[in-house]
C-alpha cells in the first residue's frame, strides 16, 4: 500500500513537472497572435496585423485615404510596393465609400503588408463635384479622421509608432520613411513639385525650423504639404481631439491638425535639415475615356470583369 501511493506521487510528480516544462517552451515561442478582436465584416479579410521587420522600431503608420476612380488600382499598387520595401510599417487605407470595396480589399490582402482598411463616405455637402476644381474643397479629410478614431482605439500612447498622412497620388522615396521613423513629435521635410514651386519646405537655422520656402498663403502657421510632416503616435493619442478640420480654409488642413500639438520651433527637421527632396507631389493625369464611351453606347465596351 505504502509503495503504491509513492508510485502514484511519482507518476504525479512527472506529469505534472512534464506539463511544466511543457507551458514554459510555449511562453518562449514567438506568438503570431494579432491585437484585433473584431470580426472581419465581410468575406474579405480587412486587416493583416502580422509583425514585420523585428528589430523593435516604432511603427510607421502609413494614412492613405482613397476614392474610386479609373487609376486607382494603378495609384495604389505603386504606392503599396513602394511601401513593401519599409519594414515595420502598417498602412491605414481609408476608402471614400459607403462600404469597403472588393477592388481595394484584394488588393491590400495580395499587398503582403500589414495593413487596416477602413471607409468613411464624405458627406455628399463636403463632396467635390466632377466639375469641381480640385482645390476648391480639400480631400480625403474624413477619411484621415477616421485613421485617427481607429489609431485611438486600437493604439496606446506607450506604443512607439509614428503616423504619415500619404496620399496615393505621391511619388516616395523609401528614404523619407526612416527619416521619419525616429519622430519625438513632429518631424518635417520638403516636398517637390508643391504650390507652384519646385519645392515647398521648413527653413533651417542651427538645426530649427525659423520659417518657410512657400509662395502661397505665406500666412499659414503650418505651410507645409501633407506628405511634408510625420506626427508621433503618442503626440496624437495624448490629444484625443486633435484631427483635421473638414471647415478648414483652403490650405490651413495641415495647420488645423498641427496646431494645438507643436510649436513651429519645436518641429523637427529631417531630410539632412530639409535640403533633401524624397517626395513629391506628382500628379497622375487623369486618363481619357471617350472611346471606351463611345464603344460602351454600341454595346461594345471593354470587359467589365477585367479589374483595370
Ligand atoms: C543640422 O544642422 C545642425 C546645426 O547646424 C547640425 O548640428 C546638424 O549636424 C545638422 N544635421 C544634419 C543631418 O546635417
Amino acid at each position: 500500500m505504502r509503495l503504491k501511493l509513492r508510485n502514484i506521487f511519482l507518476v504525479y510528480f512527472v506529469v505534472s513537472s512534464a506539463g511544466l516544462l511543457y507551458a514554459l517552451l510555449q511562453l518562449g515561442q514567438q506568438c503570431d497572435c494579432t491585437r484585433q478582436t473584431k470580426p472581419p465584416h465581410d468575406v474579405h479579410r480587412w486587416e493583416n496585423t502580422r509583425p514585420r521587420g523585428g528589430e523593435n522600431l516604432p511603427v510607421i503608420y502609413v494614412v492613405t485615404p482613397t476614392h474610386a476612380r479609373p487609376h486607382q488600382r494603378a495609384e495604389l499598387t505603386r504606392l503599396s510596393q513602394t511601401l513593401l520595401l519599409v519594414p515595420d510599417l502598417h498602412w491605414i487605407l481609408v476608402e471614400d465609400s459607403a462600404a469597403r470595396t472588393t477592388l481595394v480589399a484584394d488588393l491590400l490582402a495580395q499587398s503582403k503588408l500589414p495593413y487596416t482598411h477602413l471607409n468613411t463616405l464624405t458627406p455628399p455637402a463636403m463632396k467635390l463635384k466632377d466639375s469641381d476644381p480640385n482645390w476648391l474643397k480639400p480631400r480625403g479629410v474624413e477619411q484621415r479622421n477616421e485613421a485617427l478614431r481607429w489609431l485611438r482605439e486600437n493604439r496606446s500612447p506607450t506604443d512607439h509608432g509614428v503616423v504619415y498622412f500619404a496620399d496615393d497620388d505621391n511619388t516616395y522615396s523609401v528614404k523619407i520613411f526612416e527619416e521619419m521613423r525616429n519622430t519625438q513629435k513632429v518631424s518635417v521635410w520638403p516636398v517637390g513639385l508643391v504650390g507652384g514651386l519646385r519645392y515647398e519646405g521648413p527653413l533651417v537655422t542651427g538645426g530649427k525650423v525659423v520659417g518657410f520656402h512657400t509662395a502661397w498663403k505665406t500666412h499659414r502657421p503650418f505651410p507645409i504639404d501633407m506628405a511634408g510632416f510625420a506626427v508621433s503616435l503618442a503626440l496624437l493619442l495624448n490629444h484625443p481631439k486633435a484631427q483635421f478640420d473638414p471647415n478648414a480654409e483652403r490650405g490651413f488642413l495641415e495647420s488645423s491638425l498641427l496646431g494645438p500639438l507643436v510649436a513651429v520651433g519645436e518641429l523637427e527637421p529631417k531630410a539632412d535639415n530639409c535640403t533633401k527632396i524624397w517626395v513629391w507631389h506628382t500628379r497622375t493625369e487623369k486618363p481619357k475615356l471617350k472611346q471606351e464611351d463611345l464603344l460602351e453606347k454600341q454595346g461594345k465596351g471593354s470587359d467589365p470583369k477585367i479589374l483595370v
